[in-house]
C-alpha cells in the first residue's frame, strides 16, 4: 500500500529518530530533508560561496551534486564523489544551514527534488522535516508534528553531541536556529489536519508507539 508519513518538527523534537524506526517497522523508505539542507550548506562553504547573497545560494542548491540515501539502515549522504554523512553534522555547518533554509527560492530547488524523491519511493516513505506536513508533502497520508519541551529538547541534543557542548552553544544550536529557521516556515503550530504529539515525558520507545498508533488507525 502506499502511505507517505509526514512528520516536522523543532530541533531536538526526535523526529529523526522516531521517523526512522518507523520506516523501519513499516518497510518504509526514511527521506532526511535536513540533511539535503545541510548537504548544500557543506558544498557552500566548501566552494567558498557567499552565503549572505542569496542568488549564490539559490545557484548552490541548484548546483550542489548531493545524493541521499532513503534505507534507514544505511543513511548516507554524498555530494559527489565526497561522502558527508558525517561531516554535515559539525557545529560549522549546523551554525550556516539556516543561511540555506531562509532563502525562498532555494527552498523550492529543495522541495522540488524532495517531492521526487517521494515519488521514486513509490510513495512509500516517511519524510521528516519543517515543511514536510505543509508544503512539501501536504497529500500525504499521516501528519504529525513532533513536539517536545525546550528543555527535552536541548537535553537530546546535548546527549547526541556527546555533551561536549556548553549550555550557551547547545542553546544558540537548538533555540537559535529554531528561531531563524521560523522566520520563513512555521513548523511551531499544527496546520489543519496535522496531528500534535507532545514527546517531551515519552522515551523512544513511547514515541516511537504513539507515531505507529497514529499510523496504523
Ligand atoms: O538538527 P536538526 O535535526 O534539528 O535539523 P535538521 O532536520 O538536520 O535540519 C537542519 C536545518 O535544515 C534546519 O535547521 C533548517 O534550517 C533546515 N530545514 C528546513 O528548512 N526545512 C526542512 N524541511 C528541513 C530542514
Amino acid at each position: 500500500v502506499q502511505v507517505v508519513v509526514a512528520i516536522d518538527g523543532p530541533s531536538g523534537s526526535g523526529k529523526s529518530t522516531v521517523s526512522k524506526e518507523i520506516a523501519r517497522r513499516l518497510d518504509l523508505g526514511y527521506l532526511d530533508t535536513g540533511a539535503m539542507y545541510r548537504a548544500v550548506a557543506w558544498w557552500a562553504l566548501d566552494q567558498g560561496v557567499d552565503l549572505s547573497n542569496p542568488a549564490a545560494v539559490v545557484d548552490a542548491a541548484r548546483n550542489a551534486p548531493v545524493e541521499i540515501s532513503t534505507d534507514p539502515d544505511r543513511q548516507t549522504v554524498r555530494v559527489g564523489e565526497t561522502d558527508v554523512t558525517e561531516a554535515i553534522r559539525t557545529p560549522e555547518v549546523t551554525s550556516h544551514v539556516s543561511s540555506v533554509a531562509t532563502v525562498p527560492a532555494a527552498r523550492e530547488v529543495l522541495v522540488d527534488r524532495q517531492r521526487q524523491v517521494i515519488e521514486d519511493s513509490g510513495r512509500r516513505i516517511v519524510a521528516e522535516g519543517r515543511d514536510i506536513t505543509t508544503v512539501v508533502a501536504p497529500d500525504a497520508e499521516v501528519r504529525i508534528l513532533l513536539v517536545a519541551s525546550e528543555q527535552a529538547r536541548m537535553n537530546r541534543r546535548g546527549a547526541q553531541l556527546g555533551g561536549s557542548q556548553n549550555a550557551d552553544a547547545l542553546r544558540q544550536q537548538v533555540v537559535g536556529r529554531d528561531a531563524k529557521d521560523s522566520t520563513v516556515v512555521n513548523f511551531s503550530t499544527a496546520a489543519d489536519g496535522v496531528t500534535t504529539l507532545d514527546n517531551s515525558e515519552l522515551n523512544l520507545e513511547q514515541s516511537v508507539q504513539a507515531v505507529m498508533d497514529l499510523v496504523l488507525r
